[in-house]
């Protein structure tokens, strides 16, 4: 199939794409760069020996998008395009607004005009009321987000299931994501945030490189075996596969599909940093600080949907993940900006 994938330069969408092309589909990518490089997508070819077709665009830009989609003939889309910094969004709610139901619902307009009728979007855990037991279950109560860029992911799922309410041919799954983390096992593709990372795995392995001194773990006091925060770790081959998964599922259903794509384990912050240390042979210097405002005790989901119904699981373990991140950052401390 020829799979439109929006955003898909970036960290889980280049993983994507050459899972897609080792699959035998093709990819069409649309991305503007604003938070990736184009080189990821040169490295998925030097590692599939295929290219995929590459467009330099605004996903909300509705005239280019309809020029896109006039010239490829696309059977499904893939909508990874957006912003997903949490404390970026809270500073800045009208950017991710604009942004990330902008891009969704020009891209939906785009779809319909063109007769495509597949949608993947890549929702997040983040979509979860605070206030449920875990494990979630995609019929976990959703709602109550801590920040805008979380309200985003709400309202785009609420726009999609609209869209299919009113078009019964439509065919929407909604991916909620926990924790995407790792790289490609090659070394050659992964995560190159821009400036200090936020989220734990890019800020280990920063730590780990000597590009920061050291790791401040938020909170030693939560209600966990160890004290620290515990969520969903996930590898990002695994993940990329997933939507691999979502596409075969797509084509045989109509309406709207919701499903998680986590493992089902917790690890802990501890438990992590312990393992990068441990796998890889470094040390990570880091210290307990207070809390970080909005964060939960415990975020893992109950993975027994996807594996029933798309037939998906995750199969990396922690040790692979906290092995592919160090393989990566340690052979491109620049990320993509390191000469080859
Ligand atoms: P990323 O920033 O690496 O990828 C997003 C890509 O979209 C980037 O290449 C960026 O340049 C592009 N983009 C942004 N706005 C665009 C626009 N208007 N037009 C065209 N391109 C645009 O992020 P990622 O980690 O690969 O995340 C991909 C998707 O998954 C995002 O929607 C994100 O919100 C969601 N998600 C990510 C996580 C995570 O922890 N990484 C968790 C849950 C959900
Ligand atoms: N943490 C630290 N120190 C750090 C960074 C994180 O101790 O420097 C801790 C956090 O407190 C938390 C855990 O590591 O306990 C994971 O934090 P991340 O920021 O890596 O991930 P979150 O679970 O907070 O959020 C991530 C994404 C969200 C997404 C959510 C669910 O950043 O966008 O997963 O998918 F919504």
């Amino acid at each position: 199939m020829r799979i439109l994938v929006t955003g898909g330069a970036g960290y889980i969408g280049s993983h994507t794409v050459l899972e897609l092309l080792n699959r035998g589909h093709e990819a069409v990518v649309v991305d503007n760069l604003v938070n990736s490089s184009e080189k990821a997508l040169a490295r998925v070819e030097e590692l599939t020996g295929k290219k995929p077709v590459f467009y330099n665009a605004d996903v909300r830009d509705a005239e280019k998008l309809d020029e896109i989609l006039a010239k490829e003939p696309i059977d499904c889309v893939i909508h990874f395009a957006g912003l997903k910094a949490v404390g970026e969004s809270v500073a800045k709610p009208l950017e991710y607004y604009d942004n990330n139901l902008g891009s969704t619902i020009a891209l939906l307009y785009a779809m319909r005009k063109h007769n495509v009728k597949h949608i993947i979007f890549s929702s997040s855990a983040t979509v979860y009321s605070g206030d449920n037991k875990v494990p979630l279950s995609e019929s976990s109560k959703t709602g109550n987000c801590t920040n805008p860029y979380g309200w985003t992911k709400y309202m785009c799922e609420r726009i999609l299931r609209d869209t299919a309410t009113a078009d019964p041919t439509l065919s929407v799954v909604l991916l909620r994501y926990f924790n995407p983390v790792g790289a490609h096992p090659s070394g050659r593709m992964g995560e190159d945030p821009s400036g200090i990372p936020n989220n734990l795995m890019p800020f280990i392995s920063q730590v780990a490189v000597g590009k920061l001194k050291e790791l401040a773990i938020f909170g030693n006091d939560y209600e966990t075996p160890d004290g620290t925060g515990v969520r969903d770790y996930l590898h990002v081959v695994d993940l990329a596969k997933g939507h691999v998964a979502a596409i075969d599922f797509a084509v045989e259903h109509t309406g709207t599909s919701v499903f998680n794509l986590g493992t089902g384990k917790g690890t802990s912050v501890r438990e992590m940093v312990e393992a990068f240390e441990r796998v890889n042979g470094v040390k990570i210097p880091r210290h307990y600080a207070p809390r970080r405002p909005g964060d939960l005790a415990e975020v893992y989901a109950d993975p027994k949907k996807s594996a029933n119904e798309l037939g998906w699981k995750a199969e990396y373990g922690l040790d692979d993940m906290v092995r592919d991140s160090w393989n990566w950052q340690s052979a491109n401390p620049n990320g993509y900006d390191t000469e080859d």
